[in-house]
């Protein structure tokens, strides 16, 4: 990217995932701009934007991943800053959009957190959104600014035709909701379909009812937008594996990877885990053998640049 955009275009970098900001911004070439993020004694979170955003085009980027809330506080002060220091257009970047899964009333008197979130990050004063595989694309209309939700098939299309070259390829929806992004893959692969029927008994236990279509002697690969407990991949591999699959592996985009999930994914007969850097990887995630971790940074930065100079951004998915 020209030099000279560096003076309009402000990329500017959370605590949630500084090496995923640092890559965008050696992708566009332009650097991140200084940024103070302190907490007081109190846990109260303090930003300061250390060069001047006047009339600039601002990007600040910011995966709302663990630990959640203050990673989403801090994305809503640094927008009030931007703000309050006159930015002429703010994009939330949000690689991770936490809290997606609270996207519908599961109950009496339960709330649609996905929908207060989105209503925090507009009163905040975003003007727009960036963001990677929304849980379900609804969730775009509970913004009333525009969101660009981006899809991973270029990230892990040529990964998934690199490493599954002249293999009876299937690809896997996990359950019923994940159908339209299993479809999608399959169809630019040119790959069979099979889903599983999975049922939750209570948030965060998943349990396999049945494979749907046929599975024997191919390679298996699940699909999803999140890996959290990796209770729902694991049982998945499991009852592939029994329905006759040569083996089986998962791109997931949002390795959330909470509690136990590392040593569940290891003890799985899964082959691989393949994961975006959406979520910034911690130590024991990076250690693990059979997590691979592709980046998102070229995807995201070529967005970034496509709103900046007013580009299409669904050309990208052509
Ligand atoms: C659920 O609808 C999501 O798409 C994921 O399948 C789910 O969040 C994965 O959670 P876990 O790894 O805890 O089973």
């Amino acid at each position: 990217m020209s030099g000279t955009y560096t003076h309009t275009m402000k990329l500017i970098s959370g605590n949630s995932n500084r090496p995923l900001a640092e890559a965008i911004s050696s992708y566009l070439d332009v650097p991140l701009t200084q940024c103070s993020i302190k907490r007081f004694n109190d846990k109260e979170i303090f930003v300061e934007i250390m060069e001047n955003v006047r009339g600039k085009d601002t990007f600040f980027i910011q995966s709302t991943s663990f630990p959640a809330n203050d990673h989403l506080m801090e994305l809503l002060i640094a927008i009030d800053a931007l703000k309050r220091g006159s930015a002429r257009r703010i994009t939330a970047v949000i690689p991770y959009f936490g809290y997606a899964r609270q996207d519908r009333k599961t109950g009496g008197r339960t709330p649609i957190s996905a929908k207060l979130v989105a209503n925090l990050i507009t009163a905040a004063g975003a003007d727009r959104v960036l963001t990677l595989e929304l849980h379900a694309g609804q969730i775009q209309g509970f913004f009333d600014i525009p969101v660009d939700n981006l899809i991973s098939g270029p990230v892990f299309v040529p990964h998934i035709r690199k490493t599954y070259a002249d293999r009876p390829l299937c690809i896997i929806s996990p359950d019923v909701g994940g159908v339209v992004r299993a479809r999608a893959l399959a169809k630019r692969l040119k790959a069979d379909l099979a889903i599983i029927d999975k049922r939750r008994a209570e948030a965060g236990v998943s349990e396999v009812m049945n494979v749907i279509g046929n599975v024997e002697g191919k390679s298996c690969i699940l699909v999803d937008d999140i890996v959290d407990s990796g209770g729902t991949l694991c049982n998945a591999a499991a009852a592939l594996k029994k329905k006759g699959a040569l083996d089986v592996a998962a791109y997931v985009v949002h390795g959330v990877l909470s509690g136990e999930a590392l040593n569940k994914v290891a003890n799985s007969p899964l082959e691989k885990l393949v994961i975006t850097d959406s979520i910034a990887a911690t130590d024991e995630m990076k250690k693990s053998p059979k997590i691979e971790q592709i980046s998102i940074a070229p995807l995201i930065g070529e967005a970034s640049l496509r709103i900046f100079e007013e580009r299409s951004i669904s050309e990208l998915f052509k």
